[in-house]
């Protein structure tokens, strides 16, 4: 089988699994325990921290584990909503996950004004679009910086730099781009940042949010008063050691090797684009380095992007009809609808994302199972 849906979830790296095997089998007391059980696994996690801090250029302090990216996403819209006692405003984009766009329609219920920008037809956010939109009462603007469907990288300082100096909340949902491309929070001048371990080479169920110093949020889970009281609950020490040495093999072997996933993915996007009928999704000169993706034309509403991803399950390729929280459905993609593509497209989408550990014969192997669905699915197309 070959895999090529690392923007759904990554393997754990080997010395990931390790690590966590050995923390699970030797470090298994409470941190929060004052003996030397607890101690030493409050060791592991504080170790965890500082490795997770030096890949983001960040203190420890300001590093807050949670479950994940969704958990992350709710503590940074949660926290500072529940600052307010009245409703107000918080500013997003039309081709953010459901884990910022669901928490904001719950917001949204309870009175709060959500402006959602629109984005142009590579799903870029125009800064100058946030500028118009920003109200009196806009108290957060939540941007994602990679979108995990089509790839696109957003401006986030810019983004970013305009409500700085203003005073207003500036929350990125990084969940795609942490481990994959350099973050160094102080220079991109976010406030927030989420991150999600699986998506780096770390197990699933740990992330962190990143909140900058002097930033008060309200806590999102009540209790023990883990996390600086943040995030109450018994942190998974294992999965947090996991994530630690994730960031540090990202800062050791992944990064450094980026341009090594570029010519993988250039190389990839310049095979299927010689398919007929595929056109790129998403912006090619701001784009995710491990990401292509695509839409089929002449897909309809019976044969969409998730037949493609059957077809290809079946001789072996391991893809994504757009992100992977939607794939179960058939509904258009609010994101590729947002880019202005129709209904009938906008179920058409198909997203590959590479790793470190991907080949060219992969690529090749999955373009010729490709080339061969989409033979047998548009005989009439010219196939010479
Ligand atoms: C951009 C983005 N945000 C948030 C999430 C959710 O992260 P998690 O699975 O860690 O909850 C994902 C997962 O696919 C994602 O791609």
């Amino acid at each position: 089988m070959i895999y090529l849906d690392y923007s759904a979830t990554t393997p754990p790296h080997p010395q990931v699994t390790a690590r966590v095997a050995e923390v699970l089998s030797q470090e298994w007391g409470n941190p929060s325990s004052i003996h030397q059980y607890g101690q030493r696994a409050a060791l592991v996690v504080e170790r965890a921290r500082l490795a997770l801090a030096a890949l983001l250029a960040v203190t420890p302090e300001e590093i807050i584990f949670t479950s994940g990216g969704t958990e992350a996403n709710h503590l940074a819209i949660f926290g500072v909503a529940q600052n307010y006692t009245q409703p107000q405003h918080i500013i997003t984009s039309a081709v953010e996950h459901p884990a910022i766009s669901a928490p904001l329609a719950v917001l949204a219920q309870r009175g709060w004004q959500i402006t959602t920008l629109p984005v142009d037809a590579t799903g870029r956010v125009d800064p100058e679009t946030l500028l118009a939109h920003l109200q009196p009462n806009t108290v957060l603007v939540s941007i994602i910086y990679g979108q995990s469907e089509v790839g696109t990288l957003q401006p986030i300082a810019e983004l970013a730099q305009i409500c700085r100096c203003r005073g207003i909340v500036f929350h990125t949902d990084a969940v795609q781009v942490v481990g994959r491309l350099p973050v160094d929070m102080p220079d991109l001048g976010v406030d927030l940042l989420s991150l999600s371990g699986h998506k780096f080479y770390a197990p699933q169920g740990c992330g962190a949010l990143v909140v900058r110093r002097g930033l008060a949020l309200q806590p999102w889970l009540y209790g023990g008063g883990q996390e600086g009281g943040q995030r109450s609950g018994t942190p998974p020490v294992a999965l947090l050691a996991g994530l630690g040495m994730a960031a540090e093999l990202a800062q050791t072997e992944f990064l450094p090797q980026q341009a090594y996933l570029l010519n993988l993915r250039d190389y990839l996007c310049a095979r299927l684009l010689a398919l007929p009928g595929l056109r790129l999704t998403g912006s090619w000169s701001d784009r995710l380095p491990h990401h292509v993706s695509v839409v089929w034309q002449h897909g309809d509403t019976t044969h969409t992007g998730k037949t493609l991803v059957h077809y290809l399950n079946q001789r072996g390729v391991a893809v994504s009809s757009g992100s992977a929280c939607a794939s179960g459905k058939t509904q258009p993609s609010p994101v590729l609808q947002a880019m202005g593509y129709d209904d009938r497209l906008a179920r058409c989408g198909v997203r590959f994302s590479l790793s470190h550990y991907t080949t060219k014969s992969e690529l090749d192997q999955a373009v010729t199972a490709l080339g061969e669905v989409l033979q047998r699915l548009t005989p009439a197309l010219s196939w010479s």
